[in-house]
């Protein structure tokens, strides 16, 4: 145990005779702290018991690097590509929450057991004053500082030095590896891209075009939806209505006749949307610009699309332009034709990118 006193001279900080932990001690007394109790946990330096925990809070560490290494290999080697069914990519995000989780809690871990464990008690008490400091005790503070460094006892214990490394730097690789890994992945590998194109692209139907469909898969014809009333459809293609094609939902809605003149006058005048419309009908995407939700509150009577996450609205008969709310982009039209037996079909895949913006979004 160190006890310290009352010390009424002031010492000269500057004396290269005195040691750090004096300084300190003259620092916390300038500072009215009294240090009550300030002793080790152990009985001598490098005690058995001293080691011991050393031993355990390198474990830790060493638990935080080794769940940090295999946090980076399953990002870069777990299968993460959706596929339908009990498949290893179900596991993908569980997993890496998992071995992230194990090196948070293993470092979080680590430095407590060392605050507890490993480090002197004290018990200090100060009084509150108001002064800018001095030279002399910004001297004392960079003192402190590097006392307290000395004090956690890096330096003697190589143990847990190495540790240490063995355990942060793995973590700080696994904070690295989703924005390292966003830069190795290409987008654009797949043909068509996925980024870019929906279930609506013919390329996913060989080639002919696909059509519009309920949730069950059956297709639909114009007649199926009554004027003024809406459905929400999918591509007519082996799981079209699955999460392997989340960005597809897409809104038919049968508008009114003077609504659909409008619409198909503002959609003419797009060229983008130029001749998208069939008949009176329109598709939008239901994949919110905003954060993706999906806008599907159709207000017939002022021909405006709500969002419900966060109330952006969408003018249908203006090319769904954002009118309200946090939403800055219009929904994609889909442009809509019939084929030879009458069902709908999408004339071809949607021409803006459906959803949220993105750092490529053309
Ligand atoms: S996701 Fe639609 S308004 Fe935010």
């Amino acid at each position: 145990m160190t006890t310290l006193h009352d010390e009424t001279e002031v010492v000269d900080v500057s004396d290269p005779r005195l040691t750090r932990f004096e300084i300190v001690k003259e620092g916390a007394r300038r500072d009215d702290i009294e240090i009550v109790t300030y002793e080790s946990q152990f009985h001598g330096t490098d005690s058995k018991a001293e080691k011991r925990v050393a031993r355990n809070i390198a474990l830790l560490f060493i638990i935080a690097g080794i769940a940090g290494i295999a946090f980076v290999v399953f990002y870069i080697a777990w299968p993460w590509e959706f596929e339908l069914g009990d498949a290893m990519s179900d596991y993908y995000t569980p997993i890496l929450g998992i071995t992230l989780g194990i090196a948070l809690f293993g470092v979080g871990f680590g430095i407590l057991a060392w605050a507890k464990k490993l480090l002197p008690h004290e018990v200090s008490i100060q009084d509150r004053h108001n002064q800018p400091s001095s030279d002399e005790d910004r001297l004392i503070t960079g003192q402190t500082i590097a006392y307290l460094g000395d004090e956690l006892g890096v330096q003697r214990r190589p143990l847990l030095k190495g540790a240490i490394g063995l355990g942060l730097a793995p973590l700080g690789l696994a904070a690295a590896a989703p924005l390292i890994g966003g830069l190795i992945q290409n987008p654009h590998r797949d043909s068509p891209p996925m980024m870019f194109s929906t279930g609506f692209n013919s390329a996913f139907n060989d080639g002919k075009l696909v059509r519009l469909t309920r949730s069950d898969g059956t297709p639909l014809r114009p007649e199926d939806v009554s004027t003024g009333g809406q459905l929400t459809v999918f591509p007519g293609i082996p799981g079209g209505a699955t999460n392997q094609w989340a960005d597809s939902p897409t809104l038919l809605i049968h508008l009114r006749p003077d609504d659909a003149e409008a619409a198909r006058k503002n959609a003419d005048a797009d060229p983008r949307n130029k001749g998208s419309m069939w008949g009176d009908y329109i598709a939008y995407s239901k994949i919110c610009t905003h954060a993706g939700c999906p806008a599907s509150l159709y207000e017939q009577q002022t021909n405006r699309l709500l969002c419900p996450c966060h109330q952006s609205q969408f003018n249908i008969t203006d090319n769904a332009q954002p009118i309200f709310g946090p939403a800055t982009r219009r929904l994609p039209m889909l442009p809509l034709t019939v084929d030879d037996e009458g069902f709908f079909v999408a004339a071809r895949d949607y021409k803006d990118t459906v959803g949220p913006d993105f750092w490529e979004r053309p």
